[in-house]
């Protein structure tokens, strides 16, 4: 796992984005695993100037990571309303190439199925990109979730809910339902790219990171894939044990290293 601390995420977006954009231009069907939340921001930011200098990515495919259960289709508050506004316009993604779960599905096991199938025939993710929970869930696999697990309908916390409360009229209005992929799925991308920013993340990155492998803490199935990029600010990372030593070996990372890595 590669832990990149920098001052700001605007930083880390810029140096996640010059790394992405080598991939896709080494591969122009790039399958990327979508984020909402705010943490992955600057990095849609930082691709959206390079797609306005040039940069082409209507060949890749995007495959959402979560979605509400029971909101109406179209609604601006689902996740795939908010992939539309924050993703598939400003990085002129084909609407047609990128999925999100099916939340207004009659059937939400077939939904889930159909999800799993669909990120199969694209041949996978390549590239996943995460935020964090302030309980450590990853997309929408909050504590307790099973490490296998696959996209599936799942309860939110009451702590989930508050947190996205900002989204909506009240908490009582943020759904109790959702559909994620499950953490199995997130596993399977080639490559996962984490993004946490400031003190209300701090505890659920350290416990991620350095903590135990554990359902407790959902994103600590991170330390079990072979190839985990988290970038922190330094707020994010005020809780990490090793946080001298993760500084120490980006600073000396060999050339050759930094260019293959995410
Ligand atoms: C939501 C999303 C998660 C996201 C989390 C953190 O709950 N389902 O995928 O990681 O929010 O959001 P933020 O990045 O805004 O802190």
């Amino acid at each position: 796992m590669e832990i990149v601390v920098l001052p700001s995420l605007d930083e880390a977006a810029e140096l996640a984005a010059t790394r992405l954009v080598r991939r896709a231009e080494l591969r122009p069907g790039l399958v990327l695993g979508l984020a909402t939340g705010s943490s992955p921001l600057p990095l849609y930011r930082a691709l959206q100037r390079r797609v306005e200098q040039g940069l082409d990515l209507s060949g890749a495919q995007g495959f959402a990571l979560d979605e509400y259960v029971g909101l109406p289709p179209g609604d601006p508050r689902s996740y795939a309303a908010t992939i539309d506004r924050e993703v598939t316009r400003p990085l002129r993604l084909d609407p047609a190439r990128v999925h999100v779960p099916h939340g207004a599905a009659q059937d939400l096991e077939q939904a889930a199925e159909d999800f799993e199938r669909a990120i199969a025939d694209a041949g996978g993710v390549d590239v996943q990109l995460l935020g964090i929970g302030t309980q450590g869930h990853l997309g929408f696999n909050e504590p307790g979730s099973s490490l296998g697990s696959r996209t599936r309908l799942k309860t939110l916390t009451r702590q989930t809910r508050e947190d996205n409360a900002r989204f909506f009229a009240s908490v009582e209005d943020v759904p109790r339902h959702c559909l994620t992929q499950g953490l199995g799925t997130i596993l399977d991308a080639r490559a996962l790219v984490l993004f946490a920013a400031g003190p209300g993340k701090a505890a659920a990155v350290a416990a991620a990171l350095e903590g135990p492998v554990s359902s407790s803490c959902p994103a600590s199935v991170l330390q079990l894939h072979r190839f985990a990029t988290v970038y922190l600010d330094e707020a994010a990372a005020s809780g990490l044990a090793r946080a001298e030593f993760y500084a120490d070996t980006f600073a000396h990372q060999p050339a050759w290293q930094r260019e293959r890595a995410f």
